[in-house]
């Protein structure tokens, strides 16, 4: 075999990635080789209410935009253990106990992977992003409609981490830290970073971790309120920004 031959057959060919969130549903074809996206991403508002049946379609929409083949990767943004969605604090209450990888999987006709939103954000970054030769514990938040949570340690993250729903003055901590608390209460930049700071204050006394990323769609503003955060932790914005859950659920299509 020729090395050009060999190295087309290592190559990884496109996946496709679905990233469903609170306010969009975005996808598409993801080359494994390099985290880049291969097409311009579609991206359809999330249907109101956003039921696992409207979902779906959207899905369906998403998929049907692109000419890729093979398993299909898909972030939720709740708990998901085993494709099964365990919570769905800004989805339909519907989602709760689903086996979202057979509905989507008998509904679309190509085998589906769910996982939670973050964890494919921080996989994503690991391999590709700001995470790459971290070495040690990286937490990333990304700050959306709530705080999604993911964490790595020697480069292999962990599901089942909700640091978004961590009480502070009794209250989920993304209520008011989340992106959406600073829409919904229309604060400045340092309005909204006072809050962050004091939600990193509950999470860092419970996580001594060595690098946080700071990820989600505001990730592509953080020049704005970065340099606001007092965090004992390094911090750093996403490279991927939006992009990561989409690139995360490609990384775990086959898997
Ligand atoms: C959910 C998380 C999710 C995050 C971001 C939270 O409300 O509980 O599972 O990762 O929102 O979407």
């Amino acid at each position: 075999m020729t090395a050009a031959a060999a190295s087309s057959r290592s190559r990884k060919p496109a996946v496709l990635g679905v990233d469903i969130g609170g306010s969009g549903i975005k996808g598409a074809p993801v080359d494994l080789n390099t985290g880049a996206l291969l097409a311009d991403r579609v991206r359809i508002p999330t249907p109101s209410p956003p039921t696992p049946a409207a979902v779906l379609e959207v899905v369906r929409q998403v998929v049907d935009s692109f000419d890729t083949v093979g398993p299909i990767g898909v972030t939720f943004p709740g708990v998901v253990t085993a494709g099964v969605t365990r919570t769905a604090a800004n989805m339909d209450k519907n989602w709760l106990n689903l086996n979202a990888d057979e509905f989507l999987e008998q509904g679309i006709g190509r085998p589906f992977n769910v996982i939670n939103d973050a964890q494919a954000a921080v996989m994503a970054e690991m391999r590709y992003g700001a995470g790459q030769g971290e070495e040690g514990m990286v937490l990333m938040l990304t700050f959306g409609t709530g705080i999604g949570s993911g964490l790595a340690y020697r480069g292999v993250s962990m599901p089942g981490v909700e640091f978004g729903h961590m009480l502070v003055d009794g209250k989920d901590g993304e209520w008011e830290a989340s992106a959406n608390a600073k829409d919904r209460n229309d604060w400045s930049w340092k309005q909204w970073a006072k809050r962050v700071n004091h939600y990193l204050d509950h999470v860092e006394s419970m996580l001594w971790p060595d690098l946080i990323i700071v990820g989600g769609g505001v990730s592509e503003k953080s020049e704005k309120f970065l340099p606001l955060l007092t965090t004992r932790t390094r911090l750093v914005p996403a490279q991927l920004t939006n992009e990561a859950g989409i690139v995360g659920a490609a990384i775990v299509a086959n898997q």
